[in-house]
């Protein structure tokens, strides 16, 4: 009996084969595993990052928004899609239970990383409460580049959260205030209204039909709908808004061949106003 154990995932890279099948890939990578003479070349076995070089001359002297490669704002022609997608991490105080979940980064400038969520139900609302440090990480496959973001965050004030608020589709803006973010919806039986024989309606549970929690988000929209129904202008909930990360750890990765990687780390010195918001050391790491 074989000892291998079959791999399910292939990772990092694709296997020799071309198929872009995820079965297929683990197929082959199981083949790989079990008998020498699946054996990819190595040259096939990983994927390799060519795309860019960085270079300590290249780097601005902050991690300013304003220019590039030594920044976090995306070059005009970047080919990586929805690059403001990044992903928020937490950690619960005192247990340290860390958690993860995607945001889009909606305002960048000298002062910090702005998101916007709930902050009054979610998990990262609760994290927060407990622990004001936070981390955002990019991955803009395109360029190859990887931005990781370390700081401490701060709540943008009501007015300044309305201002982005206003800017959201309406269905958008109720679906902020109806949401108990992250708060489970709890099931309940489909109800119909039939109307009897003797012409009279009734609500009747139906079989089969069960809600799976849905039906009670959707009573949640319908009742803000109502509380705001014939106003234009919505005010921002006090329990949803931005959030400003304001870095004291940026660091840029861009991917090499070889996993040769180039990273330099930006380590906030001292604070300060303006462009970068303080001097900042630069540091090349190991890949
Ligand atoms: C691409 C993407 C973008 C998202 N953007 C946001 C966002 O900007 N704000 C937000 O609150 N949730 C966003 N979400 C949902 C969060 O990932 C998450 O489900 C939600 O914030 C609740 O997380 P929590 O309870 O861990 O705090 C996004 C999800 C995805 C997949």
């Amino acid at each position: 009996m074989s000892r291998v154990k079959e791999k399910l995932i292939f990772a990092p890279g694709e296997a020799a084969s071309s198929s872009s099948s995820a079965n297929t890939t683990a197929a082959a990578a199981a083949a790989a595993a079990t008998d020498p003479s699946h054996q990819a070349a190595p040259a096939a076995q990983a994927a390799q990052f060519k795309q860019s070089t960085l270079h300590r001359s290249a780097l601005n002297p902050s991690p300013s928004p304003n220019s590039t490669p030594g920044s976090p704002t995306p070059p005009a022609h970047f080919p990586s899609p929805v690059p403001e997608t990044c992903t928020l991490s937490t950690a619960h105080l005192p247990s340290g239970r860390v958690s993860s979940r995607m945001v889009y980064l909606k305002e960048l400038d000298s002062r910090g990383f702005v998101i916007y969520s709930n902050w009054g139900t979610s998990q990262k609302a609760r994290d927060f409460a407990t622990n004001r440090h936070v981390a955002l990480c990019f991955w803009w496959k395109g360029v190859e580049r990887q931005v990781r973001v370390e700081g401490v965050g701060e709540r943008l004030t009501t007015d300044e959260s309305q201002i982005y608020f206003d800017t959201r589709a309406r269905g958008s803006r109720l679906g902020a205030w109806a949401s108990r973010q992250s708060e489970v919806l709890i099931p309940r039986p489909a109800k119909v209204t039939k109307t009897d024989t003797d012409g009279e309606e009734k609500e009747v549970v139906t079989e089969g039909r069960e809600d799976d929690g849905r039906a009670q988000l959707e009573e949640q929209v319908r009742e803000i709908e109502d509380k705001f129904a014939g106003h234009d202008q919505i005010p921002v909930p006090d329990f949803w808004g931005g959030l400003r990360v304001i870095p004291d750890m940026v660091e840029f990765w861009q991917g090499r061949e070889s996993r040769l990687h180039d990273r330099f780390r930006y380590q906030k010195v001292s604070a300060g106003e303006g462009e970068g918001g303080g001097e900042w050391k630069i540091e090349r790491l190991n890949p």
